[in-house]
Protein backbone atom coordinates (compact mmCIF):
# COMPACT_ATOMS: atom_id res chain seq x y z
CA UNK A 1 0.00 0.00 0.00
CA UNK A 2 1.77 3.32 -0.83
CA UNK A 3 0.42 6.26 1.41
CA UNK A 4 0.38 9.84 -0.28
CA UNK A 5 0.80 13.13 2.14
CA UNK A 6 -1.15 15.73 1.11
CA UNK A 7 -1.32 19.51 1.77
CA UNK A 8 -5.18 20.63 1.18
CA UNK A 9 -6.91 23.90 1.51
CA UNK A 10 -8.33 24.82 5.19
CA UNK A 11 -9.16 28.37 4.55
CA UNK A 12 -9.22 30.93 1.91
CA UNK A 13 -5.93 33.79 2.49
CA UNK A 14 -7.13 37.35 3.33
CA UNK A 15 -5.84 40.43 1.03
CA UNK A 16 -2.51 40.89 2.79
CA UNK A 17 -2.33 37.95 5.00
CA UNK A 18 1.32 35.83 4.85
CA UNK A 19 0.99 32.51 3.26
CA UNK A 20 1.48 29.55 6.31
CA UNK A 21 1.11 25.95 7.14
CA UNK A 22 -1.97 27.51 8.82
CA UNK A 23 -3.76 27.87 6.00
CA UNK A 24 -3.59 23.84 5.17
CA UNK A 25 -3.76 20.86 6.92
CA UNK A 26 -2.29 17.87 5.52
CA UNK A 27 -3.74 14.07 5.44
CA UNK A 28 -2.92 10.59 3.94
CA UNK A 29 -4.69 8.38 1.79
CA UNK A 30 -3.57 5.44 -0.30
CA UNK A 31 -2.74 5.90 -4.10
CA UNK A 32 -5.49 5.00 -5.63
CA UNK A 33 -5.51 2.12 -8.82
CA UNK A 34 -4.60 3.82 -12.18
CA UNK A 35 -7.55 3.86 -14.90
CA UNK A 36 -6.94 3.48 -18.68
CA UNK A 37 -5.26 6.65 -19.89
CA UNK A 38 -3.88 7.62 -16.61
CA UNK A 39 -0.06 7.48 -14.98
CA UNK A 40 1.35 8.07 -11.73
CA UNK A 41 4.06 10.39 -11.07
CA UNK A 42 6.21 10.40 -7.83
CA UNK A 43 6.84 13.82 -7.01
CA UNK A 44 10.60 15.18 -6.89
CA UNK A 45 10.63 18.58 -6.39
CA UNK A 46 7.83 20.85 -6.42
CA UNK A 47 8.15 24.70 -8.04
CA UNK A 48 6.56 27.87 -7.09
CA UNK A 49 4.92 31.11 -8.46
CA UNK A 50 3.22 34.47 -7.58
CA UNK A 51 -0.23 33.42 -9.00
CA UNK A 52 -0.33 30.57 -6.90
CA UNK A 53 -1.50 33.34 -4.64
CA UNK A 54 -4.68 34.19 -6.28
CA UNK A 55 -5.55 30.29 -5.95
CA UNK A 56 -5.57 31.29 -2.17
CA UNK A 57 -7.77 33.51 -2.26
CA UNK A 58 -10.71 31.64 -3.79
CA UNK A 59 -10.12 33.57 -7.35
CA UNK A 60 -10.48 32.13 -10.50
CA UNK A 61 -7.90 33.18 -12.56
CA UNK A 62 -8.07 33.80 -16.40
CA UNK A 63 -6.07 30.75 -16.87
CA UNK A 64 -7.17 28.29 -13.74
CA UNK A 65 -10.26 27.17 -11.41
CA UNK A 66 -10.26 28.14 -8.29
CA UNK A 67 -9.34 25.95 -5.73
CA UNK A 68 -12.16 25.15 -3.11
CA UNK A 69 -11.48 24.34 0.85
CA UNK A 70 -10.50 20.65 0.85
CA UNK A 71 -8.74 20.86 -2.62
CA UNK A 72 -4.95 19.98 -2.63
CA UNK A 73 -2.78 22.81 -3.51
CA UNK A 74 -2.39 23.85 -7.05
CA UNK A 75 1.22 23.45 -8.09
CA UNK A 76 3.90 23.26 -10.42
CA UNK A 77 6.12 20.09 -10.17
CA UNK A 78 8.42 17.78 -11.53
CA UNK A 79 8.55 13.92 -11.32
CA UNK A 80 8.94 9.95 -12.42
CA UNK A 81 6.50 8.16 -13.69
CA UNK A 82 6.40 4.99 -11.61
CA UNK A 83 3.23 2.77 -13.05
CA UNK A 84 1.64 3.85 -16.30
CA UNK A 85 -1.82 2.69 -18.12
CA UNK A 86 -1.12 5.77 -20.58
CA UNK A 87 -0.06 4.52 -24.26
CA UNK A 88 2.52 8.38 -24.34
CA UNK A 89 3.85 7.76 -21.00
CA UNK A 90 6.33 4.75 -19.74
CA UNK A 91 7.55 4.12 -16.36
CA UNK A 92 10.88 6.10 -14.93
CA UNK A 93 10.68 8.89 -17.64
CA UNK A 94 10.50 12.60 -16.49
CA UNK A 95 7.46 15.17 -16.92
CA UNK A 96 6.92 18.56 -15.68
CA UNK A 97 3.34 19.20 -14.59
CA UNK A 98 0.46 20.16 -12.01
CA UNK A 99 1.51 17.88 -9.70
CA UNK A 100 -0.25 19.34 -6.43
CA UNK A 101 1.32 19.85 -3.54
CA UNK A 102 1.80 15.77 -2.76
CA UNK A 103 3.75 12.88 -2.74
CA UNK A 104 2.16 11.39 -6.14
CA UNK A 105 -0.40 12.45 -8.10
CA UNK A 106 -2.49 10.61 -10.88
CA UNK A 107 -2.25 11.87 -14.43
CA UNK A 108 -3.82 11.53 -17.82
CA UNK A 109 -1.78 13.83 -20.02
CA UNK A 110 -4.84 15.75 -20.00
CA UNK A 111 -5.17 19.73 -18.59
CA UNK A 112 -7.17 18.61 -15.71
CA UNK A 113 -8.27 22.01 -13.43
CA UNK A 114 -6.34 24.58 -15.76
CA UNK A 115 -7.46 26.00 -19.20
CA UNK A 116 -4.02 25.47 -20.67
CA UNK A 117 -1.60 22.70 -21.50
CA UNK A 118 1.01 22.60 -19.34
CA UNK A 119 2.37 19.01 -19.08
CA UNK A 120 5.57 18.61 -20.03
CA UNK A 121 7.87 15.12 -20.54
CA UNK A 122 11.29 16.28 -19.67
CA UNK A 123 13.37 14.70 -22.68
CA UNK A 124 16.47 15.38 -21.59
CA UNK A 125 16.82 15.02 -17.64
CA UNK A 126 19.45 16.90 -15.57
CA UNK A 127 20.66 16.46 -12.15
CA UNK A 128 18.79 17.27 -9.50
CA UNK A 129 15.51 17.34 -11.59
CA UNK A 130 13.86 20.22 -10.06
CA UNK A 131 16.25 22.25 -12.36
CA UNK A 132 13.57 21.85 -14.72
CA UNK A 133 11.23 23.81 -12.73
CA UNK A 134 13.96 26.98 -12.44
CA UNK A 135 16.36 27.50 -14.83
CA UNK A 136 15.46 24.88 -17.20
CA UNK A 137 12.10 24.73 -16.41
CA UNK A 138 9.44 27.17 -16.51
CA UNK A 139 11.09 30.09 -15.10
CA UNK A 140 13.58 29.68 -17.59
CA UNK A 141 11.52 29.59 -20.17
CA UNK A 142 9.70 32.26 -19.15
CA UNK A 143 12.38 34.60 -19.36
CA UNK A 144 13.77 32.48 -22.83
CA UNK A 145 10.72 33.39 -24.77
CA UNK A 146 9.48 36.95 -23.08
CA UNK A 147 12.86 38.21 -23.22
CA UNK A 148 14.01 36.56 -26.90
CA UNK A 149 10.81 36.64 -28.71
CA UNK A 150 8.73 40.06 -27.35
CA UNK A 151 12.05 41.67 -26.41
CA UNK A 152 13.92 41.16 -29.28
CA UNK A 153 17.57 42.17 -27.76
CA UNK A 154 20.51 43.08 -30.21
CA UNK A 155 23.58 42.94 -28.79
CA UNK A 156 24.56 46.54 -26.98
CA UNK A 157 21.14 47.35 -25.96
CA UNK A 158 20.75 48.79 -22.58
CA UNK A 159 18.14 46.28 -20.77
CA UNK A 160 16.40 46.84 -17.40
CA UNK A 161 14.99 43.98 -15.29
CA UNK A 162 12.88 44.32 -12.45
CA UNK A 163 12.26 41.62 -9.90
CA UNK A 164 15.58 41.20 -11.35
CA UNK A 165 16.74 39.10 -8.19
CA UNK A 166 13.99 36.63 -8.68
CA UNK A 167 13.24 34.14 -10.38
CA UNK A 168 12.53 34.65 -13.76
CA UNK A 169 14.08 37.73 -13.45
CA UNK A 170 17.66 36.25 -12.66
CA UNK A 171 17.22 34.10 -15.73
CA UNK A 172 16.85 36.98 -18.18
CA UNK A 173 19.52 39.10 -16.89
CA UNK A 174 21.65 35.85 -17.69
CA UNK A 175 20.28 35.55 -21.11
CA UNK A 176 20.61 39.50 -21.72
CA UNK A 177 24.39 39.53 -20.70
CA UNK A 178 25.01 36.21 -23.05
CA UNK A 179 23.32 38.44 -25.55
CA UNK A 180 25.99 41.33 -25.11
CA UNK A 181 23.79 43.70 -23.31
CA UNK A 182 24.19 46.11 -20.92
CA UNK A 183 22.20 44.80 -18.01
CA UNK A 184 20.94 46.64 -14.92
CA UNK A 185 19.04 44.67 -12.52
CA UNK A 186 16.52 46.29 -10.04
CA UNK A 187 16.21 44.36 -6.45
CA UNK A 188 14.93 45.14 -2.94
CA UNK A 189 17.95 45.74 -0.56
CA UNK A 190 22.08 45.93 -0.53
CA UNK A 191 22.27 42.06 -0.08
CA UNK A 192 20.16 41.29 -3.50
CA UNK A 193 22.24 44.24 -5.31
CA UNK A 194 25.40 42.50 -4.42
CA UNK A 195 24.24 39.04 -5.08
CA UNK A 196 22.95 40.57 -8.65
CA UNK A 197 26.29 41.78 -9.25
CA UNK A 198 28.29 38.76 -7.64
CA UNK A 199 26.31 35.91 -8.77
CA UNK A 200 24.01 36.92 -11.92
CA UNK A 201 26.28 39.45 -13.55
CA UNK A 202 24.43 42.52 -14.27
CA UNK A 203 26.53 45.67 -14.92
CA UNK A 204 24.86 48.03 -12.33
CA UNK A 205 22.23 47.81 -10.19
CA UNK A 206 19.16 49.83 -8.49
CA UNK A 207 18.28 49.40 -5.23
CA UNK A 208 14.42 50.37 -5.14
CA UNK A 209 13.92 50.14 -1.51
CA UNK A 210 16.19 53.39 -0.77
CA UNK A 211 17.60 54.89 -4.35
CA UNK A 212 15.28 57.07 -6.67
CA UNK A 213 14.20 54.74 -9.80
CA UNK A 214 14.39 58.31 -11.98
CA UNK A 215 17.04 59.60 -11.34
CA UNK A 216 19.18 56.02 -11.52
CA UNK A 217 17.85 55.52 -14.97
CA UNK A 218 18.85 58.93 -16.42
CA UNK A 219 22.50 58.28 -14.68
CA UNK A 220 22.83 54.89 -15.78
CA UNK A 221 20.71 54.83 -19.21
CA UNK A 222 21.71 58.21 -20.71
CA UNK A 223 20.20 56.82 -24.21
CA UNK A 224 16.89 55.52 -22.76
CA UNK A 225 16.07 51.75 -22.01
CA UNK A 226 16.21 49.54 -25.60
CA UNK A 227 14.57 46.27 -23.39
CA UNK A 228 12.42 46.87 -20.02
CA UNK A 229 11.43 43.42 -18.60
CA UNK A 230 8.82 43.93 -16.23
CA UNK A 231 7.81 41.33 -13.41
CA UNK A 232 6.15 43.94 -11.15
CA UNK A 233 4.57 46.73 -12.44
CA UNK A 234 3.18 49.59 -10.33
CA UNK A 235 6.13 52.48 -9.76
CA UNK A 236 8.82 50.44 -11.42
CA UNK A 237 7.42 50.04 -15.13
CA UNK A 238 6.41 53.94 -14.69
CA UNK A 239 9.74 55.02 -14.03
CA UNK A 240 10.60 52.84 -16.90
CA UNK A 241 7.70 54.01 -19.17
CA UNK A 242 9.41 57.42 -18.79
CA UNK A 243 12.66 56.36 -19.79
CA UNK A 244 12.10 54.29 -22.29
CA UNK A 245 14.33 54.76 -25.65
CA UNK A 246 13.44 55.17 -28.98
CA UNK A 247 11.59 52.10 -30.41
CA UNK A 248 11.80 50.31 -26.97
CA UNK A 249 10.28 47.50 -26.00
CA UNK A 250 8.32 46.97 -21.96
CA UNK A 251 8.15 43.16 -21.93
CA UNK A 252 4.75 42.54 -19.56
CA UNK A 253 5.94 39.38 -17.78
CA UNK A 254 4.53 40.14 -14.10
CA UNK A 255 2.80 42.36 -11.93
CA UNK A 256 3.15 41.26 -8.24
CA UNK A 257 3.89 44.82 -7.14
CA UNK A 258 -0.34 45.12 -8.36
CA UNK A 259 -1.60 42.21 -8.97
CA UNK A 260 -3.18 41.40 -5.85
CA UNK A 261 -4.79 45.07 -4.60
CA UNK A 262 -8.19 45.45 -4.33
CA UNK A 263 -9.67 47.32 -6.21
CA UNK A 264 -6.96 47.91 -8.92
CA UNK A 265 -4.36 50.44 -8.96
CA UNK A 266 -4.97 52.97 -11.96
CA UNK A 267 -2.88 52.13 -14.29
CA UNK A 268 0.22 52.59 -15.88
CA UNK A 269 1.60 56.57 -16.20
CA UNK A 270 3.91 57.62 -18.73
CA UNK A 271 2.38 55.77 -21.34
CA UNK A 272 2.49 58.39 -24.16
CA UNK A 273 5.93 57.27 -24.81
CA UNK A 274 4.57 54.57 -26.63
CA UNK A 275 3.90 57.31 -28.95
CA UNK A 276 6.25 59.60 -28.76
CA UNK A 277 9.35 56.90 -28.62
CA UNK A 278 7.44 54.91 -30.85
CA UNK A 279 7.64 52.11 -27.66
CA UNK A 280 6.00 48.98 -27.34
CA UNK A 281 4.76 47.13 -24.65
CA UNK A 282 3.49 43.52 -25.05
CA UNK A 283 2.36 40.94 -22.72
CA UNK A 284 3.18 36.92 -23.20
CA UNK A 285 1.71 34.17 -21.06
CA UNK A 286 4.66 31.06 -21.55
CA UNK A 287 2.27 28.26 -21.96
CA UNK A 288 1.58 29.55 -24.95
CA UNK A 289 5.48 28.43 -26.42
CA UNK A 290 4.24 25.24 -25.00
CA UNK A 291 5.06 23.10 -28.37
CA UNK A 292 8.49 25.35 -28.54
CA UNK A 293 9.76 24.14 -24.78
CA UNK A 294 11.87 21.12 -26.09
CA UNK A 295 14.00 23.40 -28.54
CA UNK A 296 14.58 26.45 -25.50
CA UNK A 297 15.15 23.50 -22.97
CA UNK A 298 18.36 22.41 -24.93
CA UNK A 299 19.58 25.64 -25.08
CA UNK A 300 19.59 26.51 -21.52
CA UNK A 301 21.09 23.39 -20.72
CA UNK A 302 23.71 23.94 -23.34
CA UNK A 303 23.92 27.68 -21.41
CA UNK A 304 24.27 25.57 -18.25
CA UNK A 305 26.68 23.26 -19.21
CA UNK A 306 28.88 25.57 -20.61
CA UNK A 307 28.63 28.05 -17.64
CA UNK A 308 27.06 30.84 -19.22
CA UNK A 309 24.17 30.34 -17.22
CA UNK A 310 24.34 29.39 -13.49
CA UNK A 311 21.65 27.66 -11.44
CA UNK A 312 19.90 30.31 -8.90
CA UNK A 313 17.60 27.88 -6.85
CA UNK A 314 17.29 27.88 -3.46
CA UNK A 315 16.22 24.25 -2.02
CA UNK A 316 13.49 24.22 1.14
CA UNK A 317 13.41 21.06 2.54
CA UNK A 318 10.15 18.63 2.52
CA UNK A 319 6.45 18.90 1.18
CA UNK A 320 5.73 20.74 4.72
CA UNK A 321 8.00 23.40 3.79
CA UNK A 322 5.64 24.26 0.66
CA UNK A 323 4.04 27.03 2.37
CA UNK A 324 7.09 28.92 3.34
CA UNK A 325 8.73 28.52 -0.14
CA UNK A 326 5.76 30.37 -1.67
CA UNK A 327 5.48 33.23 1.33
CA UNK A 328 8.95 34.12 0.68
CA UNK A 329 8.22 35.43 -3.11
CA UNK A 330 6.33 37.74 -1.24
CA UNK A 331 8.11 39.02 1.95
CA UNK A 332 11.42 39.15 -0.53
CA UNK A 333 13.27 36.36 1.91
CA UNK A 334 15.48 34.45 -1.04
CA UNK A 335 17.32 35.45 -4.21
CA UNK A 336 16.86 32.99 -7.20
CA UNK A 337 14.42 30.49 -8.12
CA UNK A 338 12.19 28.85 -5.22
CA UNK A 339 11.77 25.06 -4.96
CA UNK A 340 10.73 22.37 -2.19
CA UNK A 341 13.16 19.08 -2.68
CA UNK A 342 10.65 16.35 -1.40
N1 LIG B 1 3.76 35.95 -18.25
C1 LIG B 1 4.06 34.70 -17.92
O1 LIG B 1 3.83 33.74 -18.65
C2 LIG B 1 4.70 34.48 -16.58
C3 LIG B 1 5.38 33.29 -16.28
C4 LIG B 1 6.01 33.15 -15.05
C5 LIG B 1 5.94 34.17 -14.13
N2 LIG B 1 5.24 35.30 -14.44
C6 LIG B 1 5.22 36.44 -13.53
O2 LIG B 1 6.53 36.95 -13.54
C7 LIG B 1 6.86 37.51 -12.28
C8 LIG B 1 8.12 36.85 -11.75
O3 LIG B 1 7.82 35.50 -11.40
P1 LIG B 1 8.78 34.66 -10.50
O4 LIG B 1 8.14 33.34 -10.33
O5 LIG B 1 10.14 34.73 -11.04
O6 LIG B 1 8.70 35.43 -9.14
P2 LIG B 1 9.86 36.24 -8.42
O7 LIG B 1 10.33 37.35 -9.31
O8 LIG B 1 10.88 35.29 -7.92
O9 LIG B 1 9.02 36.88 -7.26
C9 LIG B 1 9.57 37.14 -6.05
C10 LIG B 1 10.24 38.50 -6.01
O10 LIG B 1 9.35 39.55 -6.36
C11 LIG B 1 9.74 40.73 -5.69
N3 LIG B 1 8.57 41.38 -5.09
C12 LIG B 1 7.68 40.82 -4.26
N4 LIG B 1 6.74 41.73 -3.91
C13 LIG B 1 7.09 42.90 -4.53
C14 LIG B 1 6.53 44.20 -4.55
N5 LIG B 1 5.42 44.50 -3.87
N6 LIG B 1 7.16 45.15 -5.29
C15 LIG B 1 8.28 44.86 -6.01
N7 LIG B 1 8.85 43.63 -6.03
C16 LIG B 1 8.26 42.67 -5.29
C17 LIG B 1 10.70 40.31 -4.57
O11 LIG B 1 12.00 40.77 -4.94
P3 LIG B 1 12.65 42.02 -4.13
O12 LIG B 1 13.02 41.48 -2.78
O13 LIG B 1 13.81 42.39 -4.98
O14 LIG B 1 11.59 43.05 -4.04
C18 LIG B 1 10.65 38.80 -4.60
O15 LIG B 1 11.87 38.19 -4.28
C19 LIG B 1 5.63 37.29 -11.40
O16 LIG B 1 4.86 38.46 -11.39
C20 LIG B 1 4.91 36.15 -12.09
O17 LIG B 1 3.53 36.16 -11.80
C21 LIG B 1 4.64 35.48 -15.64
Amino acid sequence: MTINRQIRLKKHIKQGEAVSMDLFEVTESEVPALKDGEFLVKTDALGFSPAQRAYLMGEASRFHEPIEIGDVMRGRGVGTVIASRHEDFKESEVVACSTGWQDYSVQSGDTEGLLVKTLQKVTNPQTPLYLHLGILGSSGFSAYFGFLDIGKPVAGDTVVVSAAAGGVGSIVAQIAKIKGCNVIGIAGGPEKCQWLKDVVGVDQTIDYKSEDLYERFETLCPDGIDVYFDNVGGDTLDAAMKNIALRGRAVICGQIATEYTDPPLPGPRYYYNVIYKRARMEGFFVWDYHESFPGAEQELIDWYHSGQMKSTEVVYDGLLSAPAALESLFNGADCGIRVVQL
